[in-house]
């Protein structure tokens, strides 16, 4: 029988997927999808064919994650300081934005997935912001794959959001300065019921993190992929590269493993 190259890459794919699956798998996979308006200028085309060059990325990483059965899923769509782009730009991400959830939210809502937002959102465009509304309220009992979405994320803005909420808390007399903790505190954060990520994955090779999670990612595992894998090329097979990665690393959260010699 003729094998094409398309059912070889097929066939290796599902054996990808089952040796992921054979090893623990990460609960909670945060993503930065960097290097959209790269991959376009690289083609001569403008940022914006990028950006939605990026939307079949991330359909096929959600897919994947479903697949996986990955509990949570954090997406960095749109940063606190994206706003520093020009007025075009931002626009352009705002209307795919509204477009995507338009047009997938059906989709998403039969496949069971739950949609959150992390950030700011109440700075967007009304008509962004009543499609993010609708979004999750159509999903929000749905109890399969949670897909968080950053929209003007920004991790210190949201550490200094939940400090002053604490304070007017304990100046309200709800909480007292002694009950402030490491848990109490992550209740204030966009992320509060939401473990913390295992696995981050930066794409485009920049080796940073761009004010993303910094109060969640204290013991995350963290992947950069290479300079030429910008997010629209991350595709399935990259993604569960990403995981195998993560399957590799030990983690000690400070402590020591079985193996690490006598004390
Ligand atoms: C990531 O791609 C998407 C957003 C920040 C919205 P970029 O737009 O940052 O692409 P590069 O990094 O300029 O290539
Ligand atoms: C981070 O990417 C934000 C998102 C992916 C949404 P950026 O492209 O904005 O980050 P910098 O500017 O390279 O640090
Ligand atoms: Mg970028």
């Amino acid at each position: 029988m003729f094998i094409g190259k398309k059912d070889v890459n097929k066939a290796e794919l599902l054996a990808l997927m089952e040796q992921v699956k054979s090893k623990p798998l990460p609960q909670h996979v945060a993503i930065i999808m960097d290097g959209n308006g790269r991959w376009a200028t690289k083609r001569g085309l403008p940022r914006v064919a990028g950006h939605r060059q990026g939307v079949e990325a991330l359909r096929e990483v959600i897919k994947t994650s479903d697949e996986l059965g990955i509990k949570y899923l954090t997406l960095y769509a749109f940063s606190t300081e994206n706003w520093k782009r020009p007025a075009t730009e931002v626009d352009a991400l705002m209307s795919l934005l509204v477009e995507y959830l338009r047009k997938e939210i059906q989709e998403l809502n039969s496949n069971n997935v739950k949609i959150s937002v992390l950030g700011h959102v109440e700075a967007f465009p009304p008509i962004a912001q009543r499609e993010i509304a609708n979004a999750v309220e159509i999903t929000k009992n749905n109890t399969g794959l949670n897909v968080n979405i950053a929209l003007n994320y920004g991790g210190r803005a949201e550490i200094v959001r939940a400090a002053k909420a604490i304070a007017r808390d304990v100046l309200d007399k709800k909480i007292s300065l002694d009950d402030i903790d490491e848990r109490l505190f992550s209740r204030y954060l966009y992320t509060a019921g939401i473990p913390d990520p295992d696995l981050l994955i930066r794409t485009s090779g920049e080796f940073r993190l761009s004010n993303f999670l910094l109060y969640q990612i204290a013991y995350t595992e963290l992947v950069f992929t290479d300079s030429d894998v910008l997010w629209p090329d991350f595709d399935k097979r990259a993604y569960l590269e990403a995981i195998m990665e993560y399957q590799r690393r030990q983690r000690r959260y400070g402590g020591l493993i079985a193996d690490e010699g006598t004390v």
